[in-house]
């Protein structure tokens, strides 16, 4: 099986990016963000503080995630066989997300559920820790990154189609706070493997990026 591992802060591109290199090698892609924002939702919803160690640990063997993908190869989520595809985007989850993510209890949740995707498909798979804990023998790991005001404009344009109310200021301060949080944790934080080959993609329009990746992936030796 082939994988690529895909990390970088949010907004940088990579779900897109990903879903389309994806499609183009017949690769599945996995949002790993996803298990991460599911985890923040259903902890909301019991409204439990995101920051709270024990209470968040204790809802763990209460959450069942499965991910499935349709005709088109895009992945749904499912929470307790509820469909929170579209809940978990929502801007108030990243924080929960981004909190819960700092907990070595959920990480180890969802280590081996994200392994296993590796060891069944060919997979491009899209976090933050993919390249350095998940997939550490990944066949090719990329870090793309951009900078906050770059992936902040881009957040903003995603979710203003999606209707979404907010803000440039209050994206691009949420991005830069979440940054910090990813990046700034103890376990498993946000950074480039030393064998990853880092993406910059501030200046590149998406087909560039999107050419750019391509070409990495038809370099790996199969
Ligand atoms: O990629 P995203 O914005 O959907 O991720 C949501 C949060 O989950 C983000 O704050 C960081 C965290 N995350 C993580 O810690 N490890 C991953 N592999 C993926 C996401």
């Amino acid at each position: 099986m082939i994988s690529v591992a895909l990390d970088g802060p949010a907004g940088a591109g990579k779900s897109t990016l990903a879903k389309r290199v994806a499609k183009h090698f017949n690769f599945i892609y996995v949002d790993t963000g996803a298990l991460y924002r599911s985890i923040g939702l259903f902890t909301q919803r019991n409204n439990v503080a995101s920051k709270d160690l024990t209470k968040v640990t204790e809802l763990l063997p209460l959450i069942k995630l499965e991910m499935k993908y349709d005709n088109d190869g895009i992945q749904r989520m499912f929470l307790n066989g509820e469909d929170v595809t579209d809940d978990i985007r929502l801007p108030e989850v990243s924080t929960y997300a981004s909190d819960v993510s700092a907990m070595l209890p959920v990480r180890d949740f969802l280590l081996s559920m994200q392994q296993n995707m590796a060891k069944k498909y060919n997979v491009i798979m899209d976090g933050r820790d993919i390249g350095t804990v998940v997939l550490p023998n990944a066949d090719l790991k990329i870090f793309i990154t951009a900078s906050p005001e770059t992936r902040a404009k881009r957040r903003f344009i995603e979710l203003k189609e999606k209707d979404i109310d907010t803000t440039f200021e209050e994206v691009l301060s949420e991005m830069i706070k979440r940054d910090k949080n990813d990046s700034e944790r103890d376990i498993a934080p946000l950074k480039a493997a030393e064998d990853a080959i880092i993406l910059d993609t501030t200046n590149l329009d998406f087909e560039q990026s999107f050419e750019a990746l391509c070409k990495l992936v038809s370099d790996i030796k199969w």
